[in-house]
């Protein structure tokens, strides 16, 4: 099984970058494929509503590393959104690759694929439910299943590691995906 980890937090080793760390770990010890892919690290254009995506070849022709993007979450089972909580959202990057995701609202080419979202946030679970609600009705939109939801709370960089309790979590959603 493939997962395609798609991290919207500026801070490498960070919070959300060792949980979905931790998650891969657990899936990668039970066989499966992961590959990490950081936002922040990419070119990614706004989605423009051209609606190009709707017409023809129903294919985004913006041209940026959404590109070579594309085709990993095609090609993924699991596709991981992991985000920092920034104002109740995801993070930009993060949010503009969701915006990106129309063409597949034509194509259906997600449908039957699963998702891990992992958020962490200082306030913790009770203030995610608002960008829970955005990725839940855009990925049911999509024919997209949430598999797992990990919503630990933490604010300094790389905080999380100290809390075993967590990471243990999250290693344990790696393995059970
Ligand atoms: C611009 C910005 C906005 C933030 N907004 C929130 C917020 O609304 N609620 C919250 O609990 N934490 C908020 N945070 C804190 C981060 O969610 C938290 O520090 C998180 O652990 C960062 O994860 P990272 O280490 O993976 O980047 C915000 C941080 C930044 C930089």
């Amino acid at each position: 099984m493939k997962i395609l980890a798609l991290i919207g937090s500026p801070r490498k080793e960070g919070n959300t970058d060792i949980l979905v760390d931790a998650v891969l770990s657990g899936a990668k010890a039970n066989g499966h494929h992961g590959e990490k892919l950081y936002l922040y690290d990419l070119n990614l254009l706004p989605c423009i509503d051209c609606r190009n995506c709707k017409n023809g070849d129903m294919v985004c022709t913006r041209d940026d590393d959404m590109r070579d993007i594309y085709p990993k979450i095609e090609g993924a089972d699991v596709i991981l959104f992991g985000t920092p909580l920034y104002w109740y959202g995801p993070s930009g990057p993060m949010k503009l690759l969701m915006d990106r995701l129309l063409p597949y609202s034509e194509t259906g080419m997600l449908k039957g694929k699963r998702a891990v979202l992992v958020i962490p946030s200082a306030e913790g679970a009770d203030a995610c439910e608002p960008v829970v609600t955005m990725f839940r009705l855009s990925l049911d939109y999509l024919g997209v299943d949430i598999a797992e939801v990990l919503l630990p709370t933490a604010y300094e960089k790389g905080e999380i590691s100290s809390n075993t309790e967590e990471i243990e979590r999250a290693r344990g959603i790696g393995a059970a995906l």
